[in-house]
């Protein structure tokens, strides 16, 4: 049956609602307008065996990106020449989180494809021991600002919901956040890195680590420093990957 969703803001509202209904009540998601099925597999419980139920399909992780590719609720949408939505494992452990694309993601519709990009896949190989495609990586803004300045509130504020649906979707154990400005906008403080970094926080209600750290573009600027402070991160990140939740 084909999906019929709601538009794009709608979606976005309609999805929070579903995860957090279906997390809150440990229920299979989920009940809906024109979708009906006799529940009969072994998995559900007894009582609902034999049972009409109507249902609909929870957004997933493409039905996101696909609203987010034609998204033009900031200015931001003017300027850019794709939307950099995110890539990597949708079952990630680790997802990384930066600020939003520069020229060279811009251009390419990826994030992380310039140099700090390769100095991030270099510490992520070394130090965590995962590839690139085995972590997803995204930003908090999905499309470059004008000469790669700070997203201004707004801007954040109307991406944000990507950046959330996101990480309900992919439910990584950990989220590793690159730089200042990811750090602030996902712990909503205004304490700087360098006191936010080396510590790890708890985030969301799913047991999900942050971890922050530099952004690798003050890597590349700062040296050997900075890069051995990052290397100290990311073990920080590898080991909360092997913690329970
Ligand atoms: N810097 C970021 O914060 N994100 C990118 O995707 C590239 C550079």
């Amino acid at each position: 049956m084909p999906r019929r969703l709601p538009p794009a803001g709608g979606r976005l509202l309609l999805a929070a609602q579903v995860l957090w209904r279906s997390r809150a009540h440990k229920v299979t998601p989920f009940v809906g307008r024109g979708n009906v099925a006799t529940v009969a597999t072994p998995g559900h419980k007894r009582r609902d065996q034999g049972r009409t139920v109507r249902w609909v399909t929870v957004p997933g992780l493409a039905d996101v990106e696909r609203i987010a590719l034609s998204c033009t609720l900031c200015p931001l949408a003017t300027g850019r020449t794709t939307v950099v939505f995110g890539e990597g494992n949708p079952h990630a452990a680790l997802m990384v989180v930066g600020e939003g694309p520069g020229r060279d993601e811009d251009l390419q519709g990826r994030p992380f494809v310039g140099r700090s990009g390769q100095l991030l896949d270099r510490l992520l190989l070394e130090e965590v021991d995962l590839e690139r495609s085995e972590v997803y990586i995204a930003n908090v803004v999905k499309c470059r600002p004008p000469g790669n300045r700070d997203p201004l509130p707004d801007e954040i504020a109307a991406c944000r919901p990507y950046l959330d649906q996101q990480v309900s979707l992919i439910a990584p154990r950990v989220v590793l956040t690159l730089g200042k400005f990811a750090t602030q906008v996902l712990l909503d403080t205004t304490e700087g890195i360098t006191r936010l970094r080396g510590k790890t926080y708890p985030y969301g209600p799913d047991g999900t680590v942050l971890v922050p750290t530099f952004h690798p573009a003050a890597g590349l600027r700062g040296g050997g420093e900075v890069v051995a402070a990052m290397r100290a991160d990311f073990v920080r990140a590898r080991q909360a990957l092997g913690a329970p939740r």
